[in-house]
């Protein structure tokens, strides 16, 4: 654990604080052991490293480690890391380390199979996001690694705008609401009785066609997106379809030196890239596919001891 400066928005640290204080330790749930599992269906090996980074509560970091990877789990709150670091006490069966960091300045050592990003891509601005991406292209992935990260969609979000809730364990009071004009959901809560301003996550949200502008000069590139577990170029585009109305969307990104592969007994791809669908179609039916780089690079140590050193 380790306490390093950090650029992020003020708000950042006091709202996950917060929301950490009063929701609690999450433990290790269904939908964190289901974005374990992505790691390899989804287009990433079936072991080695991985990188996670928003890493919250550790749910997801301590499932994916459950399923043998070596896990490095980031998070600024250290409320949650805090909870994160407790799920891993006593656990000598699993490799993984919880870092208290900013993953804008984190410096680490080792090199990963695979950078995750579960419901936490696009806190800062798109400067923001971008430089995070480069550093996930040039400072985090290791030769034939892929990042997979959650992003929130903003068609979803903004028609449960205005939607309020109070939760019943708490007796907090929440109020969703959408920046039409910087396309950021604005998720407001009441940590501290209802005539105190309320406190807001605030998170930018990524169409298909801005998530590929967004990475242009990143280095990067989408290779492949699914909404609920069904490949983007599948789905209905209409307002009957799941993007129409579902929180976010999954994206396999990966380097654009990589080039795609179908190994051993991969099946044919599902669908037909057109002008319209994402830029390579890779999603494959049974065994998921990897993706090899055109030019090699030197093997980098396999262990994930971390260290953190000054920002970069
Ligand atoms: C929406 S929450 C998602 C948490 C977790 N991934 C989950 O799904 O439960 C976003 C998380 O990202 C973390 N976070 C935001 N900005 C960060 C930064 N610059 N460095 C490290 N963690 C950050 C927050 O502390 C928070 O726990």
């Amino acid at each position: 654990m380790t306490n390093q400066p950090t650029n992020a928005p003020s708000w950042v640290s006091s709202f996950y604080d917060r929301k950490g204080q009063v929701s609690g330790p999450s433990g290790v749930l269904d939908h964190h052991r289901e974005r374990a599992s992505a790691i390899k269906r989804f287009g990433g090996k079936s072991q080695g490293r991985v990188l996670e980074i928003g890493a919250g509560a550790g749910g997801s970091a301590v499932a994916t480690a459950e399923l043998g990877y070596r896990v490095v789990a980031v998070g600024l709150s250290p409320v949650r890391a805090g909870f994160a670091n407790d799920l891993t006490r006593g656990r000598a069966d699993l490799a993984i380390e919880v870092l208290e960091a900013d993953f804008m300045t984190v410096a680490l050592v080792d090199k990963f199979d695979a950078v995750t990003c579960w419901n936490g891509f696009g806190v800062g601005t798109d400067a923001d996001q971008r430089k995070l991406l480069r550093r996930i292209n040039q400072h985090w992935l290791a030769e034939d690694g892929v990042a997979i990260l959650d992003i929130f969609n903003p068609v979803g979000w903004s028609r449960l705008a205005g939607e309020r809730s109070l939760d019943e364990e708490t007796g907090l009071r929440s109020a969703l609401d959408f920046d039409a004009v910087e396309n950021r959901l604005l998720d407001n809560w009441w940590f501290d009785g209802d005539t105190q301003p309320p406190m807001a996550q605030s998170i930018r949200c990524y169409s298909p066609p801005d998530l590929r502008l967004l990475l242009e000069g990143t280095g990067l590139r989408l290779a492949d997106a699914e909404v609920e577990g069904i490949p983007l170029t599948e789905v209905t585009p209409g307002v009957d379809g799941p993007m129409a109305s579902a929180w976010g969307y999954r994206v396999l990104i990966i380097p654009r030196l990589l080039s795609v592969h179908t190994l051993g007994a991969c099946a044919a791809p599902r669908g037909r890239a057109t002008s319209n669908s994402l830029a390579v179609q890779v999603h494959m039916t049974g065994k998921p596919c990897r993706v090899k780089r055109h030019r090699a690079r030197a093997s980098r140590s396999a262990s994930v001891r971390t260290v953190v050193a000054e920002g970069v």
